[in-house]
């Protein structure tokens, strides 16, 4: 099936935070893990499949020895979401028991998702378990949640790029940026072309 998407620049309302900046901030969160894990071997944990770009930035930056591995989860009902309502649908590789664990997220939001990975994390007896979130939109929050490194708060507005997807497109923008959701047409299928 083929879609058709549109192209972002059409309802790119504002580019909330530019790439120079998303980077100083990334490269100043690893000095600050690489100080504060310094011969501990971390292991990195970040939720699919958002915080994809976070994590391999992140890191990039790390100068101290560390794994990484990465867990899918399902929410249902997303906007009006009860706790209780993520499953894991991809577990990790690696046994945390006994591991400096850090979890690595793009956004949190209302806070469900990340309290309930902690959650089933916490029963698999990591040595510390920290949460390292690109953005926070505090504003938001149902469920209060730690965040030991936070990269920026950000205004109670829908956003895109960086890991981050406008109906599953969109996530490789090297920035966060704002929609004008009133220019915006979701992906529609375009009609079927015979094979040969
Ligand atoms: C986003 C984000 C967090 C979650 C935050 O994931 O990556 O996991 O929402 O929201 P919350 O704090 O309200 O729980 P999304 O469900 O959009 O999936 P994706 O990462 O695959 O895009």
């Amino acid at each position: 099936m083929s879609w058709a998407v549109q192209d972002y620049r059409e309802y790119l309302e504002e580019i909330l935070i530019p790439e120079e900046q998303l980077q100083q901030r990334i490269a100043e969160l690893a000095a600050e893990i690489s100080r504060d894990y310094e011969g501990k071997l971390p292991l990195l944990i970040c939720i699919l499949r958002g915080g994809v770009m976070f994590l391999t930035d992140l890191i990039r930056y790390l100068t101290i020895p560390h794994e990484i591995d990465f867990m899918a989860i399902e929410s249902y009902g997303k906007g009006r979401r009860e706790p209780g309502e993520v499953r894991l649908t991809m577990d990790l590789h690696t046994s945390i028991r006994g591991r400096h664990v850090i979890l690595v997220e793009d956004i949190i939001d209302t806070g469900n998702t990340v309290a309930q990975v902690l959650e089933m994390l916490r029963v698999r007896h990591p040595k510390s378990l920290k949460v390292c979130a690109l953005l926070d939109k505090a504003e938001r929050r149902e469920v209060p949640v730690p965040i030991h490194y936070r990269g920026f708060e950000i205004p109670n507005k829908f956003v895109f790029g960086y890991g981050l997807d406008m109906d599953g497109y969109w996530r490789n923008l090297p920035f966060i940026a704002v929609p004008d959701l009133n220019r915006y047409r979701p992906p529609k299928p375009l009609p079927q072309e015979d094979e040969d």
